[in-house]
Formats: structure tokens, C-alpha cells, sequence
């Protein structure tokens, strides 16, 4: 039975920060970003976006025109919960107006929570083949001003609907996964900005890439050769580079930059969005890529600090191109308003009241949901009208001339 992913859809915040302009705020030559890290801009969520407001945008779009009565489960991957205690996929259930039986919850480690999900709905529809599972990923990824983790910055959601006989990618059975108790990157309930020991994290990133791989060989996967296409967990883009050449041992350069640079377009602009990040790769991969993938393999690997790593692999289903979100996708990415360095600050600053205090946050550009404010310690979601445009056959914006893999955004 083919069991997979059917739908995927992404949404990303309304506003970015060119890194050319932190750079020179931050007395960091450009190239360190665009070139050191593969990065040319991040997403930046105003006061009124959310992990919530970003995955009921991305989750309605991935359902639309669906039958939601065959959904058995939502889950949400985030490692920037919005409550210790209350799944944020409960207020997906209300906001995508989800039937009464359809379970909601979360589930947790690092970046690599989503693929957790992934493999969770892939059980579940195993065992029951005429039922589907939406799967939300979304995370804002924040470090303190000033720290070498500030440019890897971003904000975005993806989300993706797993059913048996799926239209866009038929999961494969092997996998691959290595495990360990280590302190790349963590966040302490008290604090809203991540502590990171970043060259060791880069360090585990690398073994936890190849161990999983080799236990995802050992379980009959494919070599790294017979894989079309590789998408990999991008902290930053130049991660895949490091990443692909460790796993192959080769330059990236002909076939092997061609395996990743279509899957780095749409992260190069977004920066990082933890859980989200593989996915908006995986879109940005399918969506950028000229040749016909259908019948090809494609591996993926995810990434948890802390650590874990997951390797699997996955096939193109024929037909794919139709069920791809291409132009609303570009839509998304091209329609962003620029950012400041100070108001970029200014949004960074914004916090919520701790106090139990009411507070109603100034309307910014969003999507159909907001955040409105928060009233005795509850947050107040709403939904807003945009306007719905015929989508025109956009590109993504162009980047600098000098960067290695970011014009490729139709690779073959
Ligand atoms: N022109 C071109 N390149 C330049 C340059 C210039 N003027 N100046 C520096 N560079 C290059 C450096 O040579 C280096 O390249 P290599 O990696 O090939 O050696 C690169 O820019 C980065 O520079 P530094 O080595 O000085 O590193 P840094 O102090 O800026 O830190 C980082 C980089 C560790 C990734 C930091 O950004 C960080 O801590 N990020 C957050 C943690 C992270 O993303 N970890 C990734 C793995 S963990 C994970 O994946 C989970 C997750 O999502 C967080």
C-alpha cells in the first residue's frame, strides 16, 4: 500500500529582513551571511503573528477543497509552543473548524518533531488506509540580538496531509535514526531566545546525518546515489552543502549541487523555521525544479538538537506537478514587505503580558488568522479577510549575482 504525503502547503510571515542591512548594522561583512551562511534574508513575525496564526494559514490551505470529515488526527510539530501544557493543535481544531473526532495534539524534539509527526500518520494510516492525518509544522526561530545565531534567524509553517494513496510523494518503508543525549541547543521554559553551543551543534548535525543514514541503508534503504534529489533540515542553507558533501564525499558541484540547490530557494529567503524548515525545502524542491521527478527517489533528513537524526527516503508520485502549490507559494515569498534594521528590532522587543493583563495588538500584515491580543492569560485568535488575488506566474525574488546556488530556483 502506498502511504504519503497527499497536500503541502507553507505559509511564511508577511514582513523580512534583508541580511545585507543586519550585516552592516552589525559590522559583519555581507558575505559572512549570504556566502558563510548561504543566507539573503529572514522572515520576521510582527506582534500579531503566531506559531498558531502561521499553521492554521499553512493547515487551511493544505485541506482546501478537501473532505475534513476523513481526518482523524491534526498534529502540530513546534519547538515554540505557545502553552506548557495545552496542545496549540486544539486551537488549530477550532480555527480550521475540524470535527469533533478528529484528535489534536503535539508533539516535540527540536526541528525534528515534524518528521516524528510524519512517521506517527504514516502508522496511523497503515492501520487504518481510508482515514488522513494533517500534520502542522511551524516555529519562529529567535536568538538573542547580536549573537552569531541571530542571521539564521526566521519564521514559517508547512503543512501536509498524509493519506494512502497520496498524490505527491509514497513514503518508503525504510528509516534510518541515531539518538543521543547531548547540549547542542536548548530552551529552558524561561527563556524566549535559544542557547546554542553552534560549531558543536554543526558537529552533531553531521554525525547524526550520517549515522542515521547508515541505519537507514542497514534497513534496505538506497545509496545516496540513486537518490534524484536530497532535502536536508536547513539551520541555514549552507547546511545542505556541508551536509551533501559529507554524506557523498564529493564536491558540491554538477549532479550533487543539482541534487540540493533547488531545495535551498525558498529557505534562503525565509531563514530558519526549525520544525518547518525540511518541508518548505521539500516544497521549494518539487516546486523549482524543472526536469520530472515522477518515479524518482528523494531522501530526507531531519535534524533535533539535543539530538536526534531521521533518514528516509520517499517517491515521486506521477502527476505530482498538479497538486503543487507553486504560484501561491511565490506569492507568498514575493509579496513580503521589506523591514529595518530598527523596526525589525521594534517587532523583536514586543512581548506579551505576563501579568494576566489585557492587551490588543496594532492590526500588521498577516494572513487570514491573527493574533488580536491576550486577555487573562489567554490568547485571542481571530480571523481577518485578505483579499484573494488570481495568482500571476511570479518568480522568486531574484538574489545576488554572487550566490552559489540561490539563482538556481529552476534547476533541472
Ligand atoms: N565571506 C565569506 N564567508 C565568510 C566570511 C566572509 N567575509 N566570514 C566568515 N565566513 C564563513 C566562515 O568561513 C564559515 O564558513 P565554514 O562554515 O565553511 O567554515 C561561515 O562563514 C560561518 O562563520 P563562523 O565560522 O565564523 O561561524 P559563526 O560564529 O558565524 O557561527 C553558526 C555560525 C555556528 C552556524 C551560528 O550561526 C549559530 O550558532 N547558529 C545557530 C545554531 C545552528 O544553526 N546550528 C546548526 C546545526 S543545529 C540545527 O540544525 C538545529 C537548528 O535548527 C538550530
Amino acid at each position: 500500500m502506498n502511504i504519503g504525503i497527499d497536500t503541502l502547503s507553507l505559509y511564511v510571515p508577511r514582513y523580512y529582513l534583508d541580511l545585507g542591512h543586519l550585516a552592516a548594522a552589525r559590522q559583519v561583512p555581507a558575505d559572512k551571511y549570504r556566502r558563510g551562511l548561504g543566507q539573503e534574508q529572514m522572515a520576521v513575525p510582527p506582534p500579531d503573528e503566531d506559531i498558531i496564526t502561521m499553521a492554521a494559514t499553512a493547515g487551511l490551505a493544505a485541506l482546501r477543497g478537501s473532505d475534513r470529515s476523513t481526518l482523524d488526527r491534526v498534529i502540530l510539530a513546534t519547538e515554540s509552543g505557545v502553552d506548557q501544557s495545552k496542545a496549540g493543535a486544539l486551537y488549530l481544531h477550532r480555527l480550521l473548524e475540524l470535527p469533533a473526532r478528529c484528535q489534536a495534539f503535539e508533539v516535540k524534539q527540536a526541528c525534528c518533531g515534524s518528521t516524528v509527526a510524519l512517521q506517527l500518520a504514516l502508522d496511523h494510516v497503515r492501520l487504518h488506509p481510508t482515514r488522513r492525518v494533517l500534520v502542522v509544522a511551524a516555529d519562529i526561530a529567535r536568538y538573542e540580538l547580536g549573537s552569531p545565531g541571530e542571521p539564521t534567524q526566521g519564521a514559517g509553517a508547512a503543512a501536509f496531509v498524509v493519506s494512502a494513496r497520496p498524490r505527491l510523494l509514497a513514503c518508503d518503508a525504510p528509516t534510518g535514526s541515531y539518538t543521543e543525549d547531548v547540549m547542542d541547543f536548548w530552551r529552558p521554559p524561561y527563556r524566549d531566545t535559544a542557547l546554542v553551543d553552534g560549531k558543536f551543534s554543526v558537529k552533531m548535525y553531521l554525525t547524526a546525518l550520517q549515522e542515521s543514514y547508515q541505519d537507514y541503508l542497514a534497513a534496505g534503504g538506497v545509496p545516496v546515489a540513486q537518490l534524484a534529489r536530497c532535502c536536508y533540515h536547513l539551520p541555514f542553507t549552507r547546511m545542505a552543502e556541508k551536509a551533501h558533501a559529507h554524506l557523498t564525499g564529493t564536491a558540491i558541484e554538477g549532479d550533487a549541487l543539482t541534487a540540493i540547490a533547488a531545495g535551498m530557494s525558498y529557505n534562503r529567503l525565509i531563514g530558519n523555521s526549525y520544525t518547518a524548515s525540511l518541508y518548505i525545502s521539500l516544497a521549494a524542491m518539487l516546486e523549482s525544479t524543472s526536469e520530472d521527478l515522477s518515479g524518482q527517489r528523494v531522501g530526507l533528513f531531519a535534524y533535533g538538537s539535543g539530538c536526534m537524526g531521521l533518514f528516509r527516503s520517499a517517491t515521486v508520485v506521477p502527476g505530482y506537478q498538479e497538486v503543487l502549490q507553486t504560484e501561491r507559494h511565490r506569492q507568498l515569498l514575493w509579496e513580503r514587505q521589506p523591514l529595518t534594521v530598527a523596526d525589525y528590532q521594534r517587532f523583536y522587543a514586543t512581548q506579551l503580558p505576563t501579568d494576566g493583563s489585557t492587551l490588543s495588538w496594532a492590526r500588521h500584515a498577516t494572513g487570514p488568522f491573527r493574533l488580536a491580543g491576550i486577555t487573562g492569560h489567554q490568547r485571542q485568535y481571530e480571523r481577518v479577510a485578505v483579499a484573494e488575488k488570481a495568482a500571476p506566474a511570479l518568480p522568486v525574488p531574484p538574489v545576488a549575482a554572487h550566490a552559489p546556488v540561490a539563482a538556481l530556483v529552476s534547476v533541472g
